[in-house]
């Protein structure tokens, strides 16, 4: 262990923000174990990018769990071990529920039962479902429209549950949308199957997909395409390691949007898409998806004045270009 920084267990380390908040962990001095059932995951990136002790193990197994707590001097958990395919979680929630809120009710027991009482946790926007207002600050009312966001929200009941009963202290981050890749070229997104706009639309310009569709085009907005909320993945992950200071300096439980603060629309990815790739990009105009509300954009106020979070990368261009530069390497 690095002098006086603890050692964190990080669950789904071997996914997109969990390998990114991985390497920003590295860097500030942290010792990682990485924890995830590769279900997901990608090996190679923890054991030969990352160079760090994976487990290979799922989130729901408390032998293993255990034994993880009982035999390693683990000071917190970052847990970004979940599915999170929202289309998925309508047609069959059992998984959902099974995996995003027991799993992470055998972890926080098995939390307890090691008396390690501090956790991150990866929530979601899609916990308030459509927005009454936006930016959507926290204190906005959360009503989720999917089993998905569902899950999250029982998660953060328990979290707050835990900490009245318990003392157990949680930052539960709720995202908007991850985007982007490591500047430095080590890491990027890869989903399979990916459903992610940056993505989908950088593959089209790889020529893996013959076309990006575009669900409405008839929305309230100024050209009609839903806006969202786009966060480097990287400035998450900074955002995750001042959460984690913050607890470690004894900070209470408090949860935090994390994004930019600014919306783009889905016409304004593709076209800034086109510039940085210098590729034609087939678009396909489909129906509106059911549940997609109009804007979703968040206000981060509160990590800027509490962690003093201040994302780097507010340019939907540069989130694309490091987004491209990672794909270009992946499959050239
Ligand atoms: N990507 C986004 O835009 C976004 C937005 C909001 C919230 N989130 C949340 O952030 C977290 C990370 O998202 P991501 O995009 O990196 O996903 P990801 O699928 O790339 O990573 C999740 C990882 O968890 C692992 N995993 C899943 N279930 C497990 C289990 N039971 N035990 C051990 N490992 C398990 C998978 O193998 C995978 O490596 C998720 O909890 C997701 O719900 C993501």
């Amino acid at each position: 262990m690095s002098p006086g920084k603890p050692t964190i267990l990080v669950t789904g380390g071997a996914g997109y923000i969990g390998s990114h908040t991985v390497l920003a962990l590295k860097q500030a001095g942290f010792d990682v174990i990485v924890l995830d059932n590769l279900v997901y995951g990608h090996r190679d990136l923890v054991e030969k990018v990352l160079q760090v002790e994976l487990v290979v193990g799922d989130t729901g197994d408390r032998t293993l769990l255990d034994d993880l707590f009982k035999t390693r001097d683990i000071a917190a958990v970052m847990h970004f071990s979940a599915y999170a395919y929202v289309g998925e979680s309508v047609t069959n929630p059992a998984k959902y529920y099974r995996n995003n809120v027991l799993g992470t009710l055998t972890l926080l027991e098995a939390m307890l039962a090691a008396s390690v009482k501090k956790f991150v946790f990866s929530s979601t926007c899609a916990t308030y479902g459509m927005p009454e207002i936006v930016p959507i600050p926290e204190d906005h009312p959360q009503n989720p429209i999917n089993p998905y966001g569902a899950s999250k929200l029982m998660v953060e009941r328990i979290l707050s549950d835990f900490h009245a009963a318990y003392d157990f202290k949680s930052v539960p981050f709720r995202y908007f949308n991850a985007a982007g890749a490591a500047p430095n070229g080590l890491l990027g997104e890869d989903h399979n199957p990916e459903t992610h706009l940056i993505p989908l639309v950088l593959l089209t310009a790889l020529g893996k997909r013959e076309s990006i569709s575009v669900f409405g085009a008839d929305y309230p907005t100024p050209d009609g395409t839903c806006i969202r909320d786009y966060i480097h993945v990287s400035d998450l992950a900074d955002a995750h390691v001042l959460g984690l200071e913050y607890l470690l300096k004894g900070g209470d439980s408090e949860v935090f949007n994390l994004g930019n603060g600014n919306g783009f629309s889905v016409k304004e990815v593709i076209e800034t898409a086109k510039l940085v790739t210098a590729k034609d990009i087939k678009v396909v105009e489909c129906d509106r998806r059911p549940g997609d509300p109009p804007v979703l954009i968040g206000s981060s106020d509160k990590a800027r004045k509490i962690l003093s979070w201040y994302p780097q990368y507010s340019s939907v261009k540069e989130i694309i270009a490091h987004a491209w530069q990672w794909h270009q390497s992946r499959h050239q």
